[in-house]
């Protein structure tokens, strides 16, 4: 058994489809097993159903059919307290953002921490580090409504990142984002990574897989295509 074989499993996905009516198959009969520590890149065309299977393991959606894992919680049987504190420890940073545009930069970036009860000194140390970090510490009080939307996406990775997740869900997390702002975030990533955390981010851009360790997974229509581990070119079957 190899020392990655060997580590929990983070994510498990077993025969996970989902419809929307009247009848796309956003998600077709996937299997999945992603440990604890690995760094997933999710790829595949425009309205392949990489979103849908993100909103699936955050819980925002639930599947048709199959069964989905999350660090040993069977997200179909958990109480509302578990999948609360399931979430606490999961960082999504979600295509569309979702920040509250009234609230300042700092005010979104605090939320995931204020509810986890962290002290103001920790909430207030996180957010200027992340800030400082991503380039946008003078944006820090600024109403997240008046950034621009490489901005806002570098906000909602903050956030994502805030509370120290052991899972970070990230969804086109460099879309708008130029080459050297890339590569901020992609170092952000690539520390928590370092410290342990699992990270799957679903993206277009070729730019961001290159990184030793980590595997790309390609959706086409609903269906797992192939699995690769970076730098090898070798093929795996769909279960890792
Ligand atoms: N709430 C919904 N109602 C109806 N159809 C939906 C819904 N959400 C997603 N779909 C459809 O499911 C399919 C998968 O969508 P999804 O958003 O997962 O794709 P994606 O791979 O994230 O695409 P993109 O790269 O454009 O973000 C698409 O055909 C989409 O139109
Ligand atoms: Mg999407």
């Amino acid at each position: 058994m190899s020392n990655e074989e060997k580590r929990p499993t983070m994510i498990d996905l077993a025969r996970v489809s989902k419809t929307f009516p009247p009848d796309t198959h956003a998600l077709d009969d996937v299997s999945l097993r992603i440990r604890q520590g690995e760094m997933i890149f999710l790829t595949g065309q425009s309205g392949a159903g990489k979103t849908t299977l993100l909103r699936l393991l955050c819980a925002i959606d639930i599947p048709d059919k199959g069964y989905i894992e999350i660090a040993g919680q069977d997200l179909s049987r958990a109480t509302d307290t578990e999948l609360q504190n399931l979430r606490r420890r999961i960082g999504v940073a979600y295509q569309d953002f979702k920040l509250l545009p009234d609230k300042t930069v700092a005010q979104n970036i605090a939320y995931s921490m204020e509810v986890s009860y962290r002290s103001r000194q920790f909430i207030r140390s996180q957010t200027e580090k992340l800030l400082t970090e991503l380039h946008l510490l003078d944006k820090m009080d600024a109403p997240a409504g008046c950034l621009s939307r490489g901005e806002q996406q570098r906000v909602a990775i903050a956030r994502a990142a805030a509370n120290e997740p052991e899972l970070i869900l990230a969804d086109e997390p460099t879309g708008n984002l130029d080459a050297e702002t890339t590569e901020l975030v992609m170092q952000l990533f690539h520390r928590y990574n370092e410290q342990g955390a699992t990270l799957l981010v679903a993206t277009h851009d070729h730019s961001i897989y290159d990184y030793p360790g980590s595997k790309i997974i390609k959706i086409e229509n609903g269906r797992l295509a192939i699995q690769k581990p970076v730098g090898t070119g070798r093929k795996a079957e769909t279960r890792a």
